[in-house]
């Protein structure tokens, strides 16, 4: 096993065991923070502020300064990477990310790989000005869209509660799928070796959208792809210290890790503990995963499932986390509460 670095989270992604977990909260920079509105109230757009460092810098320390986490994650979005490519996407107030969707070859044969790092560039220069801010021990956290969860948003145009449209275009279209998920695989794999030699410690694949697919799905859409870029990731940096998320993976998680070699699993909320510290916790670091509701509603019922977490990992190397991300109407004092307990002050 590779030296402690005093990273706790980074250490911890790579299996040492401390007697307080480290944690950081999914989302954990956004709309709940009055300091985060203010920043985004004034930029043009939300990529405008993803593509402005020294505001991206800014909103991604705000969670710190307030809260004792031990990582910052990077401000950006899954949704640079086709904007990036080319494809045209929007956020609409209160309605979330609208892309114009891709349909045939035509809409797939405007996107270019070859664009994508230079059209980035502002969001690894926005990862180097983070390294260079953030104390030693902090972890500094990358990431990307899973390739098949950021196509669910590029065939369906927006979010839904089914990705149907992406799952239909991907068993109509097989070969027009897979073009578009080699292009995905290829622009991320450059995206996050470009994240950690700007200096990202460790990045996180989402896969937001594991959930609704059968085992067959799951394994062409999901596993093979996230196989193919860590392979092309750890043949640049065999060491490579990667989270994988695949939410509502559910039974299919452990060949999820068996299969892509990924060091920790982020869990959703309906991930069962007892599931998990007998058939996830023996393979990988695990993350998470408390119900970000409890947060909302917050007081005994969170706390009472904090322990329950907190019991279930104890003396395995486990990351303290929400089991998805932050909502907005999340009152600030819950979050005061959820991380002095997880710290035992
Ligand atoms: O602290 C952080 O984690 C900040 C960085 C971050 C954002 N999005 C900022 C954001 C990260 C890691 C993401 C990931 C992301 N984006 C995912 C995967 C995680 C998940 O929640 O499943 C997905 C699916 C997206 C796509 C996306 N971006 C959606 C569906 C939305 C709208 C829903 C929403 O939460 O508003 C966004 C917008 C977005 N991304 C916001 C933020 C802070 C809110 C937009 C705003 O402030 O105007």
């Amino acid at each position: 096993m590779v030296q402690r670095t005093g990273k706790k989270l980074l250490d911890c992604v790579r299996g040492y065991v401390d007697d307080v977990p480290p944690m950081w909260i999914m989302r954990q920079a956004g709309r709940y923070l009055p300091e985060y509105r203010e920043v985004r109230a004034s930029t043009k757009g939300f990529l405008d502020l993803c593509y402005t460092p020294e505001k991206a810098i800014e909103v991604t320390l705000q969670p710190l300064r307030r809260f004792d986490l031990d990582a910052a994650i990077l401000f950006s979005d899954i949704l640079v990477i086709p904007d990036a490519l080319g494809q045209n996407v929007r956020f609409e107030q209160g309605e979330g990310p609208v892309l114009e969707p891709i349909e045939n070859a035509e809409d797939l044969a405007k996107l270019e790989v070859s664009k994508v790092l230079d059209h980035l560039n502002p969001v690894l220069e926005t990862v180097k000005g983070l390294r260079s801010s953030l104390d030693e021990n902090k972890t500094l956290i990358g990431f990307c869209g899973a390739p098949w969860t950021v196509a669910t948003y590029m065939l369906g145009g927006r979010g839904s509660p089914d990705q149907a449209k992406a799952r239909l275009f991907a068993l109509a279209e097989p070969e027009l799928f897979q073009q578009l998920m080699d292009m995905l695989v290829e622009a991320s794999a450059e995206y996050l070796l470009a994240q950690f030699d700007a200096g990202a410690d460790v990045v996180q694949i989402f896969e937001s959208w594991a959930l609704n697919l059968d085992e067959v799905n799951f394994q062409n859409f999901v596993v093979n792809p996230t196989v193919k870029l860590v392979e092309k990731i750890r043949a640049v940096r065999p060491d490579a210290p990667l989270i994988g998320f695949p939410r509502g993976a559910a039974a299919m998680v452990p060949g999820y890790i068996k299969a892509t070699g990924v060091n920790a699993v982020g869990l959703d909320y309906a991930m069962p503990l007892e599931f998990a510290r007998e058939h996830i916790s023996p393979l990988a670091t695990v993350q998470g995963n408390l119900d970000p509701l409890r947060l909302v509603s917050g007081g005994k019922q969170m706390l009472d499932r904090v322990d329950q977490i907190l019991e279930a990992f104890e003396g395995r190397p486990h990351i303290f986390n929400l089991g998805h991300g932050i909502v907005p109407q999340t009152p600030i004092a819950h979050v005061e509460a959820l991380v002095n307990h997880v710290k035992g002050r």
